[in-house]
């Protein structure tokens, strides 16, 4: 299955991404947690994409494009794929088609994480950040690591992420609302949008979103 999911920042897009691709066995393929990756090995890209990940700005679509296309192009995603983060606007929206195009493939859906404004701010704000893993997430509340301060799955440092501040959320919110969401309606018509409840436990809303690509791809 070839998957995108949107949602704003805090919904809970990394979080279920985790889950649904073991599930459906595809990759996880998040454009922040690549970013973050070629952040922490000091790597050209990294220092090209930081300023912009630090102001809640979009990292420009030519860095964006080219990194989701190599990764798109690893074997692993040739058979399919769970996209968490990527398109982010309309010009990577038709980036991507246009990859696909080339390979004769096609997205089997869109799934759309639905959360009230107040509840993405309560979640960034208690989230935990493993720092050799960014795909490895944890929440104060919600989601206590076994061992405080280290990554259940790896042994990591977990670190509040530098754009988790309310000032930089809101701006990310706010680019959410104008670059991303539109979007939704591109692929809405097209048929492939699926939008979900976000809200509730996250094994119930697992649940949901296995039960809404289900009916999807029936
Ligand atoms: P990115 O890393 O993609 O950040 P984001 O979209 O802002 O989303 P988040 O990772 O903050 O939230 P999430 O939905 O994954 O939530 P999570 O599962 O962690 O992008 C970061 C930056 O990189 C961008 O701002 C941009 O600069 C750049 N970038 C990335 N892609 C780009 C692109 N395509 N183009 C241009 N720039 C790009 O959950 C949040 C918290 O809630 C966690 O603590 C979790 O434990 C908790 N939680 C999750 N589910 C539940 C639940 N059901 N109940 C209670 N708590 C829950
Ligand atoms: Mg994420």
């Amino acid at each position: 299955m070839r998957i995108v999911l949107v949602g704003p920042p805090g919904a809970g897009k990394g979080t279920q991404a985790a889950y649904l691709a073991e599930n459906l066995s595809i990759p996880h393929v998040s454009t922040g947690d690549l970013f973050r990756a070629n952040i922490g090995q000091g790597t050209a890209l990294g220092k090209q994409a930081q300023e912009y990940m630090n102001a809640g700005e979009l990292v420009p679509d030519e860095v964006t494009i080219g990194m989701a296309k190599d990764r798109l192009d690893q074997p692993d995603a040739a058979e399919g794929f769970l996209l968490d983060g990527f398109p982010r606007n309309l010009a990577q929206a038709e980036a991507l088609d246009q990859i696909l195009a080339e390979r004769g493939a096609h997205l089997d859906g869109v799934l759309d994480l639905e959360i009230p404004e107040d509840q993405v701010v309560q979640r960034i704000a208690g989230r935990r950040t493993c720092r050799t893993d960014s795909a490895h997430t944890f929440h104060v509340d919600h989601k206590r690591p076994q061992v405080a301060g280290r990554c259940d799955e790896c042994g990591g440092e977990l670190y509040q992420r530098a754009d988790d501040s309310e000032e930089t959320v809101r701006k990310r919110l706010e680019v959410y609302h104008r670059e991303t969401e539109p979007i939704i309606g591109f692929y809405q018509a097209k048929g492939l949008v699926v939008t979900i409840s976000a809200m509730g436990r996250v094994a119930e809303v697992t649940e949901r979103a296995m039960d809404a690509l289900r009916t999807k791809a029936a």
